[in-house]
């Protein structure tokens, strides 16, 4: 596949050379012509067991040539690769069907049944008629989807050892088993697996896929979910062994604020069913029953919060393999039935996704050894060590390090965070855990034998794996510095849940924290799955209308303003970036009954003072009334837009006469004549002026309130996690970059720049986590990773890089490129890979003027903001840009030249 830049790769920033080579664009042939690739379904690439009945097919166009389209475009599905490749389609054949659509095609071929599997393929026609090949193909798999096609049942091992004489507190993880016999050659097997708790199976000795943490988390009593793994490989003619090891996770162990089994559950269990083909198309099914075996092993605790405990002198030998023996294990306890519904995993699973090497090695307290990473990441550690059997090392982890360098763990709280390893003596010994993760920096090893070398720790980096979408770079070492760890608040909290932080006794899906940032986090990564999978615990936490403040609900309160309005603002981004409707329709139930709430839970359209207000501002006290009651018209007005892009005209009408009614109510109340906001914050204003709630007359004066509340300052912020993400995208939106980039460059508290010179790689909770003149904020709320105030993101893609797309036409199906070059900055570039394709815009200030280099997808259209003074010259590829084939010059306004762009790479200068 070629990439649209073909023949200026030499100019390509590096950025979008890492980028574009990464998604495996670059390397081979060049496409003239327009293809398709990068199939999907349901946003996800080869899902296997899914229960979406009508999944929706999306693909990606190439081209070399400008101003290219999709005319039309023919998919097909078969039941198998050779048919499909053969051309006997035998589920789909969707036909010629004149259309540009390229995301969310719905499936409308035979019905399908459990567990049969679809190849798909697609071609298209491009503006000329000429009709492309057929895609490579790709496979979705149905899941079971009936419940009576469960044979297995729910099993657990519940008589296990109270805890052992080293007083472990927490029960040990079980590990289950099964031998059987295939009588003959397999021709396809298919593994399904829940938990309540977490689950890692095997098979004859090897460990099945490399998620972790499966099944997840949900409200288990309403939902338990499944995934589903190909496992032919692992299997075959005669005997055989299934092996599962349980961990507490979400389900048993300890979750954030509320002690352990939150579900009712007081043992990890397993459910699971192995589904085989034989070649002579007979099959077997092996599930778990009765019939199954389960003893301890070497894992004698393994908690989330608190970490994992290994007695490598207990490993169980061949415990998973068919040779393996089940002497003196114990017989299982099988569950009836369980209350919640046991369906097909929707998400994104987590995985490992990198390994770090630590930097440095010190020794702060005799004994105590302390590995710094570099980074502060989200996994656990993998150990080395060689040591007498029934040596213990100990491994403990932290952001941060106290002066004289020991590490720092009071902001940890109620999660111990504690690994131990004991090692069964002889060889070098490798380990790492897999039921707990930890958010950290620094390892310290205490009762390691001997000094260890550097490569005794490795930092193994998990992460729910949705693929990487974006990347930014620019001429700015601080703002880069940002942006990176913004990209690695998000890699570490984005943890089968957007959690508020990943390392204190907390980590949870806090909805305030996750709508403030979720436009950020579709920027840099592919989300598109994972919020899927989350928005149905937001709506399956919904109580009496009102969304509740963390979704799963295990902590806090309900109706909370920012907090709950997730619950519309979430679903709404999602439509805006990935045109996805069907998301809109699932919630639109809930997201009016949350909205009802609201206007019963308010006074004369005012909602009460209650709630976070504009959490961890700085000295700017935001009324909680003012705030609610915006919160309140914005969901109303965002409720309005979701109606009409359902055809939902009544609705739509009904809901924007809501939205005028409170923004009535807010003026009446808060507004004073002069524009001044009852509470006169940067935050009160950012709200209005973003939610659209003044009067026209009255948006200049707020803006100047806030700009001058910004300049009294010194040119600083004092917003919360409300008001931080709107600030920077508002003062752009009524023309004030420059007061933007002096907030984005601003180094002294409050600003992102001060955690950078502080040393921070992530972003941290509050503004003040730490400081030169009194160290450490308050240990009983400070992490050093919360992506709240990272939301800043947005603004860079969008106005800094100047990537977005057009409200109107959601999904990027027509693309705003508008770079605001400003803030010193001498270069920005920024790749995205969106629903549609590769995007890009990259700028220059040069000797001789301004460069823009941008290009954008087959199919899309761009309106291109090329920065120019009314006199400059604005060229493309050499000559006047308004001769350039695929541009029509629309014109000059307010210091840039705008262009209507077709698809394909432009490189404009600005001379
Ligand atoms: C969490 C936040 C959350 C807040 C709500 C904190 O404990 O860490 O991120 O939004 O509570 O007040």
């Amino acid at each position: 596949m070629t990439i649209v830049h073909h023949g200026n790769r030499g100019w390509l920033p590096a950025v979008l050379l890492a980028a574009v080579a990464a998604w495996g664009l670059m390397g081979s042939a060049a496409w003239a012509a327009l293809a398709p690739g990068y199939l999907r379904c349901e946003f996800r690439q080869n899902p296997l067991g899914i229960d979406v009945t009508q999944p929706r097919l999306s693909w990606e166009l190439q081209s070399a040539q400008r101003a290219e389209k999709q005319t039309a475009y023919q998919i097909r599905v078969a039941s198998s690769l050779e048919r499909l490749l053969s051309g006997r389609v035998d589920l789909w054949d969707s036909g010629r069907v004149a259309s540009s659509g390229t995301a969310h095609l719905v499936y409308a071929g035979r019905p399908l049944a459990s567990g049969d599997r679809a190849w798909w393929q697609v071609r298209v026609w491009d503006r000329g008629g000429r009709a492309s090949t057929y895609s490579p193909p790709a496979l979705w798999s149905m899941g079971l989807l009936k419940p009576s096609d469960w044979k297995a049942s729910w099993i657990s091992l519940e008589n296990s050892a109270e805890p052992d004489a080293q007083k472990h507190v927490l029960p040990p993880s079980p590990f289950l088993r099964k031998a059987f016999t295939l009588p003959k050659p397999v021709r396809r097997a298919v593994l399904y697996a829940s938990a309540l708790g977490l689950y890692e199976m095997h098979i004859n000795g090897l460990r099945v896929g490399g998620d972790q943490f499966t099944p997840g988390w949900t409200d288990y009593r309403k939902r338990v979910y499944y995934n589903t793994y190909d496992v032919t490989r692992y299997l075959s003619q005669g005997r055989n062994a299934l092996g599962a090891v349980l961990g507490d996770g979400w389900a048993v162990g300890y979750v954030g604020l509320g002690g352990r089994e939150r579900y009712g559950v007081g043992r990890p269990r397993l459910l699971a069913q192995l589904q085989v083909i034989f070649t002579d198309g007979t099959t077997q099914t092996v599930g778990t029953d009765r019939t199954w075996r389960a003893t301890e092993g070497p894992i004698r605790e393994g908690d989330l919060l608190m970490g994992e405990v290994y007695d490598a002198a207990r490993e169980l030998r061949g415990w998973d393999t068919p040779g393996g023996s089940d002497a003196g294990w114990q017989p299982v306890t099988v569950h009836a039935s369980w209350s919640g519904a046991v369906e097909a995993y929707p998400g994104v699973t987590v995985r490992k996704e990198m390994e770090l090497a630590p930097k440095s090695v010190k020794e702060p307290k005799p004994g105590a050894f302390v590995f710094d990473l570099g980074q502060n990441m989200v996994g656990w550690a993998r150990l080395k060590v060689k040591g007498p059997a029934g040596t213990r090392v100990q491994l403990r982890f932290a952001e941060m390090l106290n002066p004289d360098g020991t590490i720092y763990t009071t902001n940890l709280r109620g999660a111990r965070c504690t690994d131990a390893y004991l090692c069964k003596g002889g060889a070098v010994e490798t380990w790492e855990p897999r039921f707990t993760f930890h958010g950290f920096r620094y390892v310290e090893l205490t009762g390691y034998p001997g000094r260890p070398g550097r490569d005794a720790v490795t930092g193994v980096v998990l992460t729910s794996a949705a693929p990487r979408s974006g990347s930014f770079t620019c001429s700015s070492p601080l703002v880069n510095q940002i942006q990176h760890n913004v990209e690695w608040g998000q890699r570490g909290n984005f943890l089968e849940v957007p959690t508020d932080c990943p390392q204190r006794d907390e980590r949870l899906g806090w909805m305030g924290d996750a709508q403030i940032f979720v436009r950020t986090a579709c920027d840099n990564r592919d989300v598109s799955a994972f919020f899927t999978k989350w928005m149905v615990d937001v709506e399956d936490a919904q109580r009496d209308g009102a969304f509740t403040d963390v979704s799963p609900a295990v902590a806090g309160g309900q109706g909370t303003a920012a907090w709950a309005d997730a619950g519309i603002v979430i679903p709404w981004t999602l439509y805006q970036v990935y045109g996805d409707t069907r998301v809109l329709q699932r919630h639109y139930a809930a997201m009016d009954r949350y909205i009802r709430f609201m206007e019963e839970h308010s006074s004369n359209l005012l909602r009460p003072a209650e709630g976070y207000g504009d959490w961890l501002s700085i000295n700017a006290n935001t009324p909680t009334d003012v705030l609610a009651t915006a919160y309140f018209a914005y969901s109303t007005d965002l409720m309005s837009r979701i109606a009409t892009a359902l055809g939902k005209s009544d609705d739509a009408s009904r809901y924007s006469d809501l939205f005028d009614r409170i923004k009535e109510a807010f003026n009446r109340a808060y507004v004073s004549p002069d524009g001044r906001i009852k509470g006169d914050t940067q935050t009160c204003y950012v709200l209005a002026l973003h939610m659209g709630l003044l009067p026209k007359e009255l948006e200049s004066k707020a803006l100047d309130y806030l700009v001058a509340d910004i300049e009294a300052k010194g040119w600083h912020l004092s917003t919360g996690f409300v008001g931080t993400g709107y600030l920077n995208p508002t003062l752009s939106r009524f023309g004030r970059t420059d007061v933007a980039y002096r907030l984005l460059n601003q180094t002294t508290f409050p600003s992102w720049g001060f955690s950078v010179n502080q040393g921070a790689t992530t972003i941290w909770e509050r503004w003040d986590g730490w400081t030169p003149e009194r160290g450490f904020q308050d240990p009983g709320m400070n992490s050093f990773n919360h992506y709240s105030f990272g939301a800043v993101d947005q603004w860079i893609y969008g106005t800094v890089a100047g990537i977005d797309t057009d409200p109107q036409t959601p999904g990027f199906r027509h693309i705003l490129i508008r770079p605001q070059p400003g803030g010193g900055l001498t270069h920005a570039s920024a790749a995205y890979r969106s629903i549609r394709g590769l995007i890009s815009s990259s700028w220059r200030v040069t000797g001789k003027g301004f460069d823009l280099a941008v290009s954008i997808p087959p199919n899309t259209t761009a309106t291109v903001s090329v920065p120019a003074s009314p006199t400059a010259k604005v060229l493309e590829g050499g000559k006047p840009a308004e001769r350039a084939p695929g541009l029509r010059y629309l014109g000059r306004k307010e210091g840039v030249a705008l262009y209507e762009a077709g698809s394909g790479s432009y490189r404009f200068q600005v001379r």
